[in-house]
């Protein structure tokens, strides 16, 4: 069988997929494919692995072949692929979630919360920047954590184990979900409540959701006029799911207090006002970058490979519905 894998991975799970006289071929660049370099690459192949960097559209599944079985997304998002497309043609999606996952985003997360409340990026810069004169009664003072309320929107995996990380500081939490996690709230503590109120209420607002058509936008100009303006938001799900003009626009009259963003509305690229804001912390979609959670994803990514070319049923299967109507 052919495989393509659209870029180089940390760990050595690829090396598996060579198993069984499988021909495998790897990105030689050190960066995202363009689409026309991903098209071309992967023709032919029966499976492709691929990041939340690659555009997987019809055309493309279309363009690589009709032995093309499974798409194997190294990523918790899916939001690259279009799903409906491939169950349309039986072509199986994957993606990588797991418990790794889960805990490195939520304290990256909580990293971000601690960092943008007590201002550490700020103070850092100042620092290295020789402004260090000894210490003053009314420098770098920031907002503490204990006793205020975090607002987490999306209490999935990532967002329970943020919420589970509050108690540590002492902070009321209230959720956001479709439907009401019963568990949680007796487990937790955790309030259930609807937008409106979780981002009056907040001190600090949390998105936990996947970029859906339902989400995108759903931080906009108005839902921001909503907040505190004492309050900080937090973005490590999707850059798409805040309207980073309007956020700029708040950030910038005061509606609101701080951001610190892992994600961007058109990643890789930034809203440059972002750049100059001392209220602003950026990190470049890092939040699931430790050896655990990227070891984890690899090894979940070939799995999917090699399962589904052995036909057996993967795990994490994206739209379970495709499995009785795959291509064999
Ligand atoms: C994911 O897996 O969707 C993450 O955003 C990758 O860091």
């Amino acid at each position: 069988m052919k495989i393509y894998i659209t870029r180089e991975l940390p760990g050595d799970h690829l090396e598996k997929l060579k198993e069984n006289g499988n021909i495998v071929g790897i990105s030689e660049f050190n960066r995202p494919l363009t689409y026309d370099e991903l098209l071309s690459r992967s023709i032919g192949s029966d499976a492709v692995l691929t990041l939340l960097t690659d555009k997987i559209d019809a055309n493309f599944m279309d363009a690589v072949g009709t032995q093309l079985k499974i798409i194997s997304n190294y990523a918790v998002g899916f939001d690259n692929v279009d799903i409906k497309a491939a169950t349309e043609r039986g072509i199986v999606v994957t993606n990588t979630p797991s418990a790794e996952v889960d805990e490195a985003v939520a304290e990256h997360t909580w990293a971000l919360i601690a960092a943008i409340a007590r201002r550490v990026v700020e103070a850092d810069e100042s620092t290295r920047r020789g402004a260090y004169r000894g210490w003053e009664p009314g420098m770098f003072l920031g907002t503490s954590l204990i006793g205020k309320t975090l607002g987490i929107i999306g209490l999935g995996g990532i967002g329970t184990m943020v919420a589970r990380r509050a108690q540590g500081y002492k902070m009321n939490v209230i959720y956001y979900k479709r439907t009401r996690d019963m568990a949680c709230e007796e487990s937790m503590g955790v309030r259930y409540c609807n937008l409106d109120t979780l981002l009056s209420e907040s001190d600090v607002v949390t998105l936990h959701v996947p970029l859906t058509a339902e989400t995108r936008h759903l931080i906009d100009k108005t839902a921001l006029s909503k907040m505190k303006k004492s309050a900080f938001l937090i973005n490590t799900a999707r850059g798409a799911i805040v309207n980073e003009r309007d956020l700029v626009e708040s950030l910038r009259s005061g509606q609101i207090s701080g951001a610190a963003l892992d994600v961007f509305e058109d990643d890789p690229n930034i809203t440059p006002e972002l750049y100059y804001m001392p209220n602003v912390i950026t990190t470049p979609h890092i939040a699931s970058a430790t050896w655990e959670a990227r070891n984890k994803m690899g090894e979940q990514a070939v799995a999917a490979i090699l399962d589904t070319l052995s036909d057996k049923k993967p795990e994490n299967l994206v739209d379970e519905t495709v499995w009785e109507k795959r291509r064999k």
